[in-house]
């Protein structure tokens, strides 16, 4: 039995991936360290808590004397890092917390890995390090990194110190760069289940500007299924571009899902609650994110499975299906975050 230590598994795609690991692989036993954060929900991860092949750890990347202790004990074999803050609205409000777990937290993994030793060390970074697109092109891994907004010049600082952890020790680090996840457990800050909440709770649907900007939306199994492929077959010291190949600009993704909601529900007003609002995000808005996912396709055998509408009406059935589950996530805490960005909820 091999030991498999996810970080940030308590979040959206680290808990999809939990799931999914466990029922590939019989012989991986997985190992969750989460700070549970306000992103952070044990609730997503509820149907294998007493399962014999997963153990959750409450605690933070952060803190070294315990990250040295979890790799003694549990015999770490190999490591996905998904724990980190993860909102770029966030990180325009404060930094801080960032820099933190996302910088500081993965050269504390990198160095009990330098000192116990793994078989890889996955990285899981986004295609937001490389910046903004304009109308044409696409980011291969090898466009130059040029981070625009301060969540994503903390997920290029912690990739670079994955590299020189790599050049310098041999750290075994693979890293993935995915595009806009969206499904299941997605925490309602983000542009779908945001969308989804307010839709359902006849609030506005507040789409920053024009929603003119273009994103390249993934569905999150698909990705999970990718990073699986990179943990088992991945060369070391290479960077993965992780693509859905399905550009939209984000109005289409709100008026798209207006109408499934639609489709879905009885409720016929929703496509007039849209309201464009002030983009808080100012000239750190990068325009378009687009990938060229090649190769991942050649060298692992990789693409996307599921097309943005199936993907869109699984993703809403899920939502309308666990209202209380996102209910239970909105804190006084997710209140004030929301008046700060948009005003009263
Ligand atoms: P998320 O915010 O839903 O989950 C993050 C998880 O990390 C939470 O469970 C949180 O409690 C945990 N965490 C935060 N700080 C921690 C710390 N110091 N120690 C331990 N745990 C901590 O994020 P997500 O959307 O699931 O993203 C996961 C990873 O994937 C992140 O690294 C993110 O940068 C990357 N990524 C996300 C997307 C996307 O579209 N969501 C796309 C590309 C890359
Ligand atoms: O590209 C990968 C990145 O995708 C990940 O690295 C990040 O962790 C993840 O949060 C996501 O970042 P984005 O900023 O692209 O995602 P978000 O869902 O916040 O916003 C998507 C687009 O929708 C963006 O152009 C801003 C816009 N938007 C967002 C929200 C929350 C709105 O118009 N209204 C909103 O209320």
């Amino acid at each position: 039995m091999r030991t498999l230590l996810v970080t940030g598994g308590a979040g959206f795609i680290g808990s999809n991936f939990i799931h999914h690991v466990l029922g590939e692989h019989n012989d991986i036993r997985v190992v969750n360290l989460d700070k549970l954060t306000y992103a952070g929900n044990l609730q997503n991860l509820k149907d294998i808590e007493n399962d014999p092949r997963y153990l959750f750890i409450r605690g933070d990347i952060t803190d070294r004397k315990l990250i040295g202790k979890l790799f003694q004990r549990e015999e770490v074999d190999a490591i996905v890092n998904f724990a980190a803050e993860s909102h770029v609205d966030r990180s325009m409000l404060d930094a801080s917390p960032f820099v933190d777990a996302n910088i500081k937290g993965t050269q504390v993994l990198l160095d009990a890995t330098r000192e116990h030793g793994v078989e890889r060390f996955v990285q899981i970074s986004t295609d937001e390090v490389y910046g903004s697109l304009d109308e044409d092109g696409l980011f291969t891994e090898e466009s130059p990194i040029c981070p625009n907004n301060p969540y994503s010049a903390t997920k290029a600082a912690a990739e670079l110190l994955c590299r020189s952890y790599h050049k310098a020790y041999g750290v075994p680090v693979i890293v993935t760069r995915s595009s806009n996840n969206y499904g299941p457990y997605q925490f309602p800050e983000k542009l779908i289940p945001l969308m989804i909440r307010n839709a359902l709770n006849g609030k506005p649907l507040p789409v920053y500007g024009e929603g003119k900007q273009v994103r390249d939306w993934l569905y999150v199994e698909d990705n999970c299924r990718a990073i699986d492929l990179v943990l088992q077959k991945g060369g070391v010291g290479e960077v993965y571009n992780i693509g859905g190949n399905c550009e939209k600009q984000n109005i289409d993704v709100v008026n798209l899902l207006c109408d499934i909601l639609r489709r879905l529900t009885t409720n016929h007003e929703l496509r007039t609650a849209i309201e464009h609002i002030k983009d808080p995000r100012g000239s750190a808005h990068d325009f378009r994110y687009a990938l060229d996912s090649s190769k991942i396709r050649e060298a692992l055998g990789w693409k996307p499975e599921v097309n943005f509408e199936e993907g869109l009406v699984r993703t809403i059935e899920w939502y309308l299906e666990n209202q209380e589950w996102v209910e239970n996530v909105i804190t006084g805490e997710y209140q004030e975050y929301y008046e700060k960005v948009y005003g009263d909820d």
